[in-house]
């Protein structure tokens, strides 16, 4: 898996050292984590290691192997579990002392936090805003579930029972921190890796709310990911139209016009930021 994820069109990679890895296997994973950033091409992707969450004993040593192993081939850290502020400090505080001693420079690496207990949520904000390493928060649908008691066994899935997306109110508020705090909002995974409709379904639910991108779990994901994240080619069009318009309108050549009219639409300087939105994903895109 670790020489795959090499050539696979995924913006980011992350080795895990937590729940994928049995109990047995934990010290031995921590060795081919190293080995694979070390040796491996992982050009133009960002790198990241999953660390044991700090309710375990590995914790402290993961960070310590990988980092000392690694850290010049390693962009991140996850923290997943994250329940607090003083655990992402701690975490800061512990990635400060191995860069001075291997002479990095201090704050390089950042952290991603993983929320997907009740607690973590309940302290979102702080643990956002613990350190300045943080980059990402992360949603973790299966710990999530199995945290507030939700009586389903399949991730991500609309239930029945309930009338609406019982994901909203999570999704919502990791996206509204993080658009606070000014770092990535990222949905988790969707553990049903043959079924591409429903990840498909998952996905368009968060990207819609305006979250940057997805986990996937298998290659067959990928695609479907790069494509929902991304605006539509119609929309990412009119976003540039409306960029166009109205920076034209607002020049001196323009008439220095504050709203103006494109078609039937009356757009202004917010039309302009939320043009700014769709275009910047469309453009980051390719399109
Ligand atoms: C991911 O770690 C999850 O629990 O969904
Ligand atoms: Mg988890």
């Amino acid at each position: 898996m670790l020489g795959k994820a090499q050539g696979l069109p995924a913006d980011q990679v992350f080795c895990d050292l937590e729940d994928s890895v049995a109990p047995g296997a934990k010290q031995a994973a921590r060795a081919n984590v190293v080995a694979a950033l070390n040796e491996g091409d992982w050009t133009g992707r960002t790198r990241v290691v999953r660390v044991n969450d700090l309710t375990t004993r590995w914790t402290y040593r993961d960070v310590i192997e990988v980092v000392e192993g690694a850290g010049a081939n390693l962009d991140c850290v996850m923290l997943p579990k994250a329940q607090s502020a003083a655990q992402v400090a701690w975490l800061d505080l512990l990635l400060t002392q191995i860069e001075k001693v291997l002479g990095f420079e201090v704050g390089r690496i950042g952290i991603e936090a993983q929320i997907e207990t009740a607690l973590g949520l309940s302290n979102v904000r702080e643990i956002a805003f613990a350190s300045p390493r943080i980059e990402t928060i992360i949603f973790g649908p299966a710990d999530f579930m199995a945290s507030i008691n939700m009586p389903s066994l399949t991730v991500g899935a609309l239930s029945p029972d309930y009338p609406g997306d019982p994901f909203h109110y999570v999704l919502f508020k990791i996206l509204e921190t993080a658009r606070a705090r000014g770092v990535q909002a990222i949905d988790g995974p969707f553990l049903q890796i043959r079924d591409t409709e429903g990840f498909r379904a998952t996905a368009a639910r968060s990207a819609a709310l305006g979250f940057d991108g997805k986990w996937v779990l298998h290659p067959g994901q990928i695609e479907a990911a790069n494509e929902i994240y991304a605006p539509r080619q119609a929309d990412y069009d009119h976003a540039e139209l409306i960029m166009d318009a109205y920076a034209w309108h607002t020049s001196a050549e323009g008439g220095l016009t504050g709203a103006v009219m494109l078609g039937d639409e009356m757009i202004d300087e917010a039309s302009r930021k939320m043009a700014e939105v769709v275009a910047g994903k469309g453009r980051a895109a390719g399109l």
